[in-house]
């Protein structure tokens, strides 16, 4: 098709075209993915999936399981037809992390040249995972994951965060290099970040943490050193201004591709991604990390919120990142891509704060008045409270010393049953039963508002996203239909009200419901 002088890219022939392999297939975006790529493009010409085996189960079990029969799939598969999409769709078991990423020598042999793109959607999404955890799924599977698109002929597109921005204020442009870059960095003179220093150190402190002995309890021991992997991450993230170790390492993943000569490559970067707005339907949202805490502890009743009223809260549809995530991937086949998109709604639509809360209150209020299950949480009704920075302190600091009481209780116990000849195991299992049933109730809304305070009070996020609009007008019309990118539509009062609130009510475990049982 012709654009004034322009051809515009026709995406179903470019994916009829190319075989694509798709890593974290099975997890909340990579499942959106796949569903739409199967929907929109059903003469696809093959795809690969990376799925790794579990101990009790299989990677093409986990591909039945959790892809072809989970309810947000299933539906789609059954129109599409079981035996087809089985026949279109390999399953590979494999570990992105190990190298080439599980693959058998005969398997990259067959595969070379055949696999156009791979698209590489698996990562760890937990704001302080242990740095060797971190550092596996972020960084070093990257590192193996573009290496096996070298090894292919493949092209690679790379899923990374908005957020490696760290402790930005303002406008974070799509247009900042890559290499060598950490959020406190004084002007592109500044040469002090070189992550491949960082990850040697990282190496170094990861190994020296599980070498020590920490305990001669081996549970304890355990406990140790996990929680020094954590506080590890922490602290390097924290020294150069990433506001977490998700971050932190989703950055040096990125700087790790931008370092790798005559590799293809395009990094999509989307915000938070939340709940579906129509695909596979409305409000299906998975995994409950991101925004669904704020939501359960609104309706939870929490009144008192330490968030900045004017600063945006960056939130996507999963349904437009995966459309955006296939015209990135197409764009790169095309050879028409950037090296990086960014995926986010404050520059075009923002959704602030303010509003936002006062939004889950009042719904928190309206579910209350008409028998909702949030009744069962709600009393008395909120009176919202905007929290300044001293106040949230005071809370977090209230919130630390509770903490210290229940340890110290905890210890006092421990001491007194050592005394009376009781296994050190089942005191230990006393002592880590009690401090998590105590943890549960006083403070795990505290330490989520902890984690959330860098989005909600700390910084002024808006993430600019000029090119992905720039690359769908390189589209045909037909496939600007067919995968929407349309961030200034989205309503946010209705979207929260009935895609956010009703899917993280509905989707989100209730076993977490019941978990996050917060009486303010
Ligand atoms: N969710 C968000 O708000 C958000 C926002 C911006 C960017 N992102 C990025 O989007 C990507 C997908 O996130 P998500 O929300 O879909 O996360 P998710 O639901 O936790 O899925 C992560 C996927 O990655 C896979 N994975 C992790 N480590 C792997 C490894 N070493 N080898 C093979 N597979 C591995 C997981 O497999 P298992 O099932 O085996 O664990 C899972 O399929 C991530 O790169 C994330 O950083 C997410």
């Amino acid at each position: 098709m012709v654009c004034g002088s322009r051809f515009l890219i026709n995406i179903a022939n470019t994916f009829r075209e190319h075989e694509i392999l798709l890593t974290g297939a099975n997890g909340f975006l990579g499942k959106v993915i796949f569903g739409l790529l199967v929907d929109r493009y059903p003469d696809f010409k093959h795809l690969h999936v990376l799925i790794r085996p579990r101990e009790d189960s299989s990677p093409q079990e986990r591909f039945e399981r959790e892809m072809l029969v989970a309810e947000p799939l299933a539906e789609l598969v059954k129109r599409f037809g079981v035996s087809r999409l089985v026949d279109k769709t390999t399953v590979w078991g494999g570990d992105a992390a190990d190298p080439h990423c599980g693959f058998e020598e005969s398997d990259l042999v067959s595969l070379q040249g055949r696999i156009g793109l791979v698209l590489n959607c698996a990562g760890l999404v937990d704001f302080f995972a242990p740095l060797d955890q971190a550092l596996r799924a972020n960084v070093y599977s990257v590192q193996r994951v573009a290496a096996l698109a070298q090894r292919l002929d493949a092209k690679l597109l790379h899923v990374s965060t908005c957020y490696v921005a760290g402790c930005a204020d303002g406008l974070v442009e799509e247009t900042e290099p890559i290499l060598g870059f950490y959020p406190r960095r004084q002007g592109s003179d500044d040469g002090r970040f070189d992550h491949v220093q960082e990850l040697s150190e990282c190496r170094r402190g990861v190994e020296e943490i599980l070498q020590s002995k920490h305990s001669d309890d081996e549970l304890e021991s355990r406990v140790r050193t996990k929680d020094q992997l954590i506080a590890s991450g922490r602290h390097r993230a924290d020294k150069w201004g990433w506001v977490n170790t998700y971050t932190y390492t989703k950055s040096m993943g990125e700087q790790v591709l931008a370092d790798i000569p005559d590799l293809d490559f395009t990094i999509v970067r989307p915000a938070i991604v939340e709940s579906a707005l129509r695909f596979p339907f409305a409000g299906w949202v998975e995994g409950g990390r991101t925004a669904a805490p704020l939501v359960l502890m609104a309706l939870g009743g929490l009144k008192d919120w330490p968030v900045r009223r004017d600063i945006p809260l960056e939130v996507v549809p999963v349904d437009q990142v995966a459309a955006a995530t296939l015209v990135a991937g197409a764009l790169l086949l095309n050879g028409e891509h950037e090296s990086v998109y960014q995926l986010a709604t404050a520059d075009i639509n923002p959704l602030w704060l303010g509003e936002l809360v006062e939004l889950l209150v009042d719904e928190a209020e309206h579910l209350t008045k008409n028998g909702g299950s949030a009744a069962r949480w709600l009393d008395p009704l909120p009176r919202l409270r905007f929290l300044d920075k001293e106040q949230a302190h005071f809370r977090k600091r209230q919130f630390e010393r509770k903490l210290r009481r229940i340890d110290g209780l905890v210890a006092s116990i421990q001491r007194r049953l050592g005394r009376y000849g009781r296994s050190p195991r089942s005191t230990l299992t006393a002592w880590r039963t009690s401090l998590r049933t105590l943890e549960l109730q006083l403070g795990f809304r505290e330490q989520v508002l902890q984690q959330y305070l860098p989005f909600i009070y700390d910084h002024r996020y808006i993430f600019e996203a000029r090119r992905i609009s720039e690359g769908y007008k390189k589209i045909s019309t037909a496939d600007r239909e067919l995968l929407c990118w349309s961030p200034e539509k989205i309503n946010w009062d209705s979207y929260w009200r009935n895609n956010q609130i009703k899917g993280i009510r509905k989707w989100v475990e209730p076993e977490a419901v019941r978990e996050w049982n917060f009486r303010i």
